[in-house]
């Protein structure tokens, strides 16, 4: 067997052969499918995009309307699952919440028939219409409301708003936040992907599946960096302390959030449009104090470590997007997770489609031939 050298975070080492997107770090260039994130954030809505990734090819227009029914229909929750959710602490982190209840959708619809189209279809459209729901009623609950009934008359994105707030989103955030959820869809394959793959890898349900990506996803160096982003603004407070936080963190060679990527080393493209949606907001409902700092940080960021190729990624303003919405920072990463989904389960399908189980190999560094010393000899 070939010996392979050990690198730490399996940089560099290709986990899967996919046609699902494409990145170029270097040009800053994504591509789902083929075609570019900017043509899809202008063009497409999120369902449409799910729909492509999932099934390889942008839908005609009665396949999209029924995809868009399904889903609509699928929204709402057995009241099982809300009760489940009632008694999750409030002091939970959201994330946690949707991660065990993406797990228990697997109790309640525990039919595992993976060779089956029909099967493949329900789980997509379940979890795509599922997840919104359960996120939105864990907010509604935390603050001791009843969570409310999803709307039928409103599309995706402004029903998972209205289920937030219990009241009709204005058109243009809806539609931006609908951009948001292209932005995030897919991503080649990250953190949160391989752990998809692998999962997914062992024939288990795509319930399980979908649970241990969200896991994934939370963590600080991943999705979680887009609370964290607004947390450091917070933090720095003013233009004028930019320029003394950045020193204060190269100093002590802490990582700012919301900059570097394993890929990209030039600006995130989706970074680029986040930023275009932001000012589209400031624009209607009024400037935000955040964005100056956030630009200030991108300047000196760009003149301390533009050399390394450290530019802002997608976490560094999709949260100024969120906050303008006021929508909680704590749900800014469970956004995250509704839109990757659609990755999720496009990487699910490929990897049942040629699956062999991951299996891979590690470089002992450990003891050997070590004697047993009993308990009362240490
Ligand atoms: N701030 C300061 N220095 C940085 C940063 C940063 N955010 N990111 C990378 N560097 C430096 C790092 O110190 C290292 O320098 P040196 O070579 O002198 O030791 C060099 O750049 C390479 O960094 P690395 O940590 O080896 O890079 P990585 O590919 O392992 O990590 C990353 C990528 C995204 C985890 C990292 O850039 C990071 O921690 N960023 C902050 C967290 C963040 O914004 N995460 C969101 C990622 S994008 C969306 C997502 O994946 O969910």
């Amino acid at each position: 067997m070939m010996v392979c050298e050990f690198k730490p975070g399996l940089e560099g080492i290709p986990a899967a052969q996919s046609g699902i997107s494409f990145v170029d770090g270097q040009k800053g260039l994504l591509e789902y499918r083929g075609i570019r994130i900017e043509e899809l954030a202008e063009k497409s809505n999120f369902l449409e995009t799910a729909y492509l990734l999932i099934w390889g090819e942008l839908p005609t227009k009665e396949e999209l309307t029924a995809f868009e029914e399904e889903v609509r229909y699928h929204r709402r929750i057995k009241y099982r699952i809300r009760d489940m959710m009632k008694s999750f602490p409030e002091s939970g982190h959201p994330m946690d919440a949707l991660q065990a209840s993406a797990a228990a959708l697997g109790l309640f619809y525990s039919r595992r028939d993976l060779h089956n189209p029909v099967y493949i279809r329900d789980a997509v459209v379940r979890l795509l219409a599922t997840i919104p729901t359960m996120i939105a009623a864990f907010q509604l609950m935390r603050k001791g409301n009843d969570p409310v009934r999803p709307n039928d008359n409103l599309d995706y994105s402004a029903n998972f708003l209205y289920m937030l707030t219990e009241e009709e989103p204005d058109p243009l955030a809806a539609k931006i936040f609908d951009v948001c959820l292209i932005l995030h869809a897919e991503h080649t394959m990250n953190a949160s992907t391989f752990s998809a793959r692998v999962t997914a890898s062992t024939l288990t349900d795509p319930y399980a599946v979908v649970a241990s990506a969200v896991g994934t996803l939370g963590g600080p160096l991943h999705g979680g960096a887009n609370e964290e982003v607004i947390q450091m603004l917070e933090n720095i407070g003013s233009v004028e302390n930019v320029r003394p936080y950045i020193e204060d963190c190269l100093q002590k060679k802490a990582k700012i959030m919301g900059f570097g990527h394993r890929v990209y080393k030039v600006k995130d493209p989706r970074a680029t449009i986040l930023q275009n949606l932001a000012e589209q907001l400031f624009a209607k409902f009024g400037q935000d104090k955040y964005y100056d700092i956030a630009q200030e940080m991108e300047r000196v960021v760009a003149e301390k470590l533009g050399h390394k190729g450290i530019y802002p990624n997608v976490d560094f303003y999709s949260g100024l997007v969120y906050r303008k919405m006021e929508i909680p920072t704590d749900l800014f990463t469970p956004i995250f997770a509704i839109a990757r989904v659609a990755g999720w389960l496009a990487h699910w399908k490929e990897q049942l489609a040629e699956n062999r189980i991951f299996r891979p190999t590690q470089v002992y560094s450990g003891l050997h031939g070590m004697e047993y010393t009993p308990l009362n000899q240490r």
